[in-house]
């Protein structure tokens, strides 16, 4: 099983389109399968999922669909924080939090606090986040606790901590909803060796049975990190 999803939920808008809804409409939708998609996580053990909603492109979209977005984030975070946290799951946000007015950041610190000891699986849920903005300001906040190294050679784990998600392992399983193939600067350094699984599936319709279908194929691929085949069955090193 993998212990790490991370998943770009594309093509609410679509959804809604093709009924002939709000595209806003699709984002609800869009809410109800987080729930679910949380919940069938956790049924199967999988102890980190790491959900791209918002990138720090989407700020190019129509003001009223941005504004709708925040609305909808801040309605969540109040009405669902108790449900995750009585399911003892743990809620980190991730991204450049900074950019959203006060009563967003106060949510988004009351929800990380109150569930911040939990046990359970770990949701993270990406906001204004940009996988090139993440590998920078890692950077920039070593730099400015390391100044000693100015000019030095630094190695993967000198960044490693100060990355966004530094308390997850890699994800073991990427999916892509919506039928788009590229990353849209979803978690590129984190990526580096993730399996990756792209569906049609608008992410309204990307149900429990639909996640099963993405581990099933998870299963079947052989990850060989660099090495052979061969060394991969044979258990040599
Ligand atoms: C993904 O669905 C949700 C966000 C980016 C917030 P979209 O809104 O991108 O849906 P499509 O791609 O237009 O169908
Ligand atoms: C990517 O979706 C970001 C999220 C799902 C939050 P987009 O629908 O914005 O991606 P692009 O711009 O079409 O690649
Ligand atoms: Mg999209």
């Amino acid at each position: 099983m993998p212990q790490h999803i991370a998943i770009i939920m594309d093509g609410n808008g679509r959804w809604a389109k093709r009924r002939f809804m709000p595209r806003v409409a699709g984002h609800k939708r869009g809410v109800d399968m987080v729930k679910e998609i949380i919940r069938a996580c956790d049924a199967r053990k999988i102890g980190f999922l790491t959900l791209f909603a918002f990138s720090s492109e989407n700020w190019r979209r129509p003001k009223d669909e941005v504004s709708l977005l925040m609305e909808l984030f801040c309605f969540v975070l109040e009405h669902e924080i108790d449900q995750l946290h009585t399911r003892n799951v743990r809620l980190r946000v991730v991204g450049d939090i900074g950019a959203f007015d006060e009563k967003l950041r106060l949510l988004i610190a009351r929800a990380e606090n109150l569930t911040r000891h939990n046990s359970g699986m770990t949701v993270s849920i990406a906001v204004n986040y940009g996988g090139r903005w993440d590998i920078l300001q890692a950077m920039t906040r070593f730099m400015r606790e390391h100044p000693e190294r100015a000019g030095s050679e630094i190695g993967e784990a000198d960044l490693a901590p100060y990355l966004s998600l530094h308390y997850a392992p890699e994800p073991d399983l990427f999916i892509r909803t919506g039928g788009e193939q590229r990353i849209s600067n979803f978690m590129l350094w984190q990526l580096a060796y993730t399996e990756l699984y792209f569906t049609g599936t608008l992410w309204p319709d990307f149900d429990a049975g639909a996640l099963d279908e993405a581990i099933d194929s998870f299963r079947q691929r052989e990850r060989r990190f660099g090495r052979t085949s061969e060394q991969i069955s044979g258990g040599k090193s």
